[in-house]
């Protein structure tokens, strides 16, 4: 080749990405409405791994794919990428206020450094024992309940479980009796909030139409869930009790200058971005799994194998994770495949330039682990269940922005150790007890909420290993 001829030229600043504009009046809005994991895949397949869409009138958002891309916004550049003002963040902000999860600047940053201490691998070892226990109960209930072959609906199952889980370890509370309204209420605020998510002038509607009957729903389902959190937070007040947990920490947190409390609705808004954030992705990363191993016999048998021989029967411990490689490698193609946080977006604050493309300040941008984690350039095959992928060598020859379940750089899941932890005991739990089997002919869709969801539930029957 020429040394003059250059390989990808630098594009100009101004050149933005290619992409539709959609309806004259109306963008692409009715397209996302319809189905917006659909339509991320259709826009990346017809323009490639930077698109640039009409939202409405002259609102454009832009869509990043590529590894690079991820690394730039999250980690290199990532002060010129926010949440707020993005209005997907906003229009959370009546659930989770400002916890972690929708928080920025410099109040984020003293809240995590505050939160993070309950997640160092020493502490979440402690929490392995109420992990598998948990497991163990629900495992007994099923053998009763769900015997002579009955389903159960693995992803309300889990769901139920991962909360019992969270309210245990971080706030030392038993949650069990309020899983169902929780569940209900959070599934109903899922939709709500998906659905607002793709609608334009939703924050203005929330904010400023109270009386709406769509607003009147949410706050009344998200009014069901303050009662369990302030609940959480009576119950400890009233007993005075020292549990050494998450809870006390939040609560007995001053501020190094002025020696401040947090205020009630700080804490509020933190406690329950941990019950939330903490239960609902690992639920559906456990449901996608099971789903994943019944449509894959031959990855169930290698699982099967790896428990019998590390534990023998035996209830899992943390200490055994080490040993667990493949279960490991069957959650991490999980989380590859069907990513809970298929979406990550962003505000950007000053003009800038991801991957060559101008991007002008005041955008919308949005990374998506999904499209990112079934690329094909990073994932042959992409499309094919594979846990084998996770071998550390094929891990070492990737490039680490190409599997971005949990985020990256300084904003990247608090929780992700805990997760994987959690998910890794109560499929081993599980699978070394029973093998499930999705009830013949059941539909099964993913359904892009603000997680990614089971549409349709996923009912599976409970076969005891060796039938
Ligand atoms: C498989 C399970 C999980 C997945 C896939 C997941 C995914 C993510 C992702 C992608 C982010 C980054 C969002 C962004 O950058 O905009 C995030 C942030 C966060 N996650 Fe998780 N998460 C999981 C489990 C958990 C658990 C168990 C907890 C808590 C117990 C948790 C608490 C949080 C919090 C508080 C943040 C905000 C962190 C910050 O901005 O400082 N997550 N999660």
């Amino acid at each position: 080749m020429s040394s003059l001829v250059v390989k990808n030229p630098a594009p100009a600043i101004q050149c933005y990405p290619p992409g539709p504009r959609g309806h004259w009046l109306t963008g692409t809005v009715q397209r996302w409405r319809e189905n917006s994991l659909k339509y991320l895949c259709e826009l990346t397949q017809e323009y490639g791994d930077a698109v640039r869409f009409r939202f409405l009138l002259h609102w454009y958002g832009y869509i990043f794919s590529h590894p690079d891309h991820n690394k730039y916004v999250l980690q290199d550049n990532n002060h010129n990428f926010t949440k707020l003002p993005h209005p997907t963040f906003l229009l959370l902000q009546p659930l989770v206020g400002r916890g972690l999860l929708t928080n920025d600047g410099d109040s984020w940053l003293s809240q995590r450094r505050l939160i993070q201490p309950i997640f160092h691998r020493r502490r979440i070892a402690q929490f392995g024992a109420i992990m598998t226990e948990a497991t163990e109960a629900m495992l007994d209930r099923w053998a009763t309940t769900a015997g002579a072959g009955r389903p159960v609906d693995i992803d309300h199952e889990m769901t139920a479980l991962t909360m019992e889980i969270v309210g245990k370890a971080l706030f030392s509370i038993d949650l069990t009796g309020e899983c169902d309204a929780v569940g209900q209420a959070f599934t109903a605020v899922n939709k709500q909030l998906a659905e607002l998510n793709t609608r334009p002038f939703s924050v203005f509607l929330v904010r400023c139409l109270p009386f709406l009957p769509e607003v009147r729903r949410l706050m009344a389902n998200i009014a069901v869930l303050d009662d369990v959190v302030g609940k959480i937070v009576q119950e400890r007040r009233a007993t005075g009790q020292k549990k050494d947990d998450l809870l006390d920490m939040l609560m007995e947190a001053r501020d190094e200058e002025t020696g401040q409390g947090m205020g009630d609705k700080q804490l509020r808004d933190e406690i329950m971005t941990l019950l939330l954030a903490g239960h609902e992705t690992t639920a559906n990363t456990l449901s996608w799994t099971f789903y994943l191993l019944s449509q894959h016999p031959e990855a169930n048998q290698k699982l099967q194998a790896e428990l019998a021989t590390v534990l023998g029967g035996r209830s899992p411990t943390v200490d055994d994770l080490p040993n667990l490689t493949y279960t490991q490698m069957v959650v991490e193609e999980a989380l590859r495949f069907y990513p809970p946080a298929y979406g990550i977006a962003r505000t950007v604050v000053a003009e800038d330039e991801i991957g060559g493309y101008h991007v002008p300040a005041g955008s919308v941008v949005m990374l998506s682990p999904y499209l990112t984690h079934h690329h094909p350039d990073f994932w042959p095959d992409p499309e094919r269940f594979d846990p084998e992928r996770f071998r550390p060598e094929a891990v070492a020859a990737r490039p680490r922005y190409a599997y971005i379940p949990f985020g990256g750089g300084p904003r990247q899941c608090i929780g992700s150790h805990f997760a994987l932890t959690e998910a890794q005991l109560i499929l081993a739990t599980i699978a070394q007890r029973c093998r499930l089997e999705l009830v013949p002919g059941h539909p099964v869709e993913p359904d892009p909420l603000i997680t990614l969801r089971p549409k349709y539930g996923l009912p599976m029957r409970r076969l005891e290993i060796g039938d």
